[in-house]
């Protein structure tokens, strides 16, 4: 088969329709669409039978191994409408050092920083921006907090779409520039990114952008999707006990507890499902407070403040969607100290050699304390989200000056 053969071949499309996450009205595919009348997310709905019929665990194997082998289980319905960067698989590493520490049976690690652009938003980006092309969309607009925007540019680009990006002053430098760098305009807002959202929404108005918020758009879901589809059938349809996942707009986490209910559909695991767990900072822990409460809908976290930017989240529009499949699954949500972020970002490149993410970092420190407090089991197979490469965060400088003229101390070196 062609290397190229998932973004090229005329494969069947199964979307029926769009579907409110709230109410369940209906709307049809084919249109651009934001928010539902309700004021929520819409979440595509496939023709799961036919899926069925076309898709099996054989053709999948036959197939390059790119997030674009999931075509009958995607948005886009025409190959030409795709553009791509090279979405390869992410692969999926142990931590055994880091295990053997905790006493932990199987500590693995899904580690999206392989994708376009070093980050897991390449996902969701390379469906919205496939999607807003089919529908001829001219110009994007998205609040980020610097991984999504950088992946929004580089498909943009790709796309020949403009993009205007609004990130809060102190996103990580890294992605402020790489968003310019990939073509976009970038604006820092002195707000965090739902004021920055605010924006988007004010000029989508004015405008005429197309808003390309998490779930504000009903794509970018479906490029997340892709997460749970790929690591089923990496770790041959037996989905771990338990999966850690960095919360801000939880958009990966509501996608891969989707993806679960499709793979079943089709056939190819059973009802069993993992313990979701949404992990969050300790200074911006909106989804965890609402779940420890018992609400359905988490209200804005006042003074977010975190060093994982990525997590840095007030108020996410899918709030309901998260707390549900975090609570259907059995699982929960949980805040980590920044010091515990940066002592797991050190524990996994000094002992394993898996440089993480500060967000890959938070999902180590939840699982460490949720063992702590009971609510892990050592034997347990557990799954972190490594969702960006740690290349892209500022690392402590520990290099030790030598001068080669010497006199060196080789017994010291
Ligand atoms: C590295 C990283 N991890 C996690 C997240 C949170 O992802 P989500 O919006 O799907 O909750 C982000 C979002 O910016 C991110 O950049």
């Amino acid at each position: 088969m062609r290397h190229d053969a998932n973004l090229t071949a005329a494969r069947p499309s199964f979307v029926r329709h769009l579907e409110c996450s709230l109410t369940g009205e209906i709307y049809p595919a084919d249109q651009r669409h934001g928010l539902s009348a309700a004021g929520r997310p819409l979440l595509v709905r496939y023709d799961l039978d036919g899926a069925r019929a076309a898709l099996s665990a054989t053709v999948l194997a036959q197939r390059p191994r790119d997030l674009w082998r999931w075509r009958e289980l995607l948005p886009v319905r025409d190959a030409a409408d795709i553009v791509s960067l090279g979405e390869q698989d992410t692969p999926i590493v142990p931590l055994p050092r880091v295990a053997a520490r905790l006493g932990a049976a199987e500590l693995l690690v899904k580690d999206e920083g392989r994708l376009p652009t070093g980050s897991f938003k390449a996902r969701g980006l390379v469906m919205a921006i496939s999607m807003a092309k089919a529908l001829g969309v001219r110009v994007i607009a998205m609040p980020t907090n610097g991984n999504a925007g950088a992946a929004a540019a580089a498909y943009a680009r790709r796309a020949d779409m403009e993009a205007v990006i609004f990130c809060p002053a102190d996103t990580p430098e890294i992605n402020v520039r790489e968003i310019a760098a990939q073509g976009a305009r970038v604006y820092r807002v002195d707000g965090l990114i739902d004021e920055c959202g605010k924006l988007v929404a004010e000029g989508a108005k004015r405008r005429g952008w197309y808003d390309l918020s998490t779930l504000k758009e009903p794509y970018r879901i479906e490029g997340k999707k892709t997460m749970g589809l790929e690591l089923a059938e990496q770790l041959d349809w037996r989905l771990p006990d338990m999966i850690f996942y960095p919360t801000g707009g939880g958009t990966g986490l509501i996608g891969m507890w989707k993806a679960f209910d499709e793979l079943e559909a089709l056939g190819l695991i059973g009802p069993e499902r993992p313990r979701m767990v949404a992990v969050q900072a300790a200074g911006c822990a909106p989804i965890v407070r609402a779940f420890e409460s018992g609400a359905r809908h988490a209200t804005r976290w006042e003074d977010a403040h975190t060093v994982a930017a990525g997590i840095r989240v007030p108020q996410a529009v899918g709030d309901f969607l998260i707390l549900d499949a975090v609570r259907a699954s059995g699982g929960f949500a949980i805040a980590v100290e920044d010091a515990a972020i940066e002592a797991a970002v050190a524990e996994a490149g000094r002992a394993d050699g898996l440089l993480l993410c500060p967000e890959g970092g938070a999902t180590l420190a939840a699982y460490e304390l949720a063992l702590a407090r009971g609510l892990a089991r050592r034997e347990d197979r557990v799954l972190l989200f490594n969702c960006a490469t740690g290349l892209k965060y500022p690392l402590p400088d520990a290099g030790r000056p030598l001068a080669k003229a010497g006199p060196i101390d080789w017994d010291a070196l």
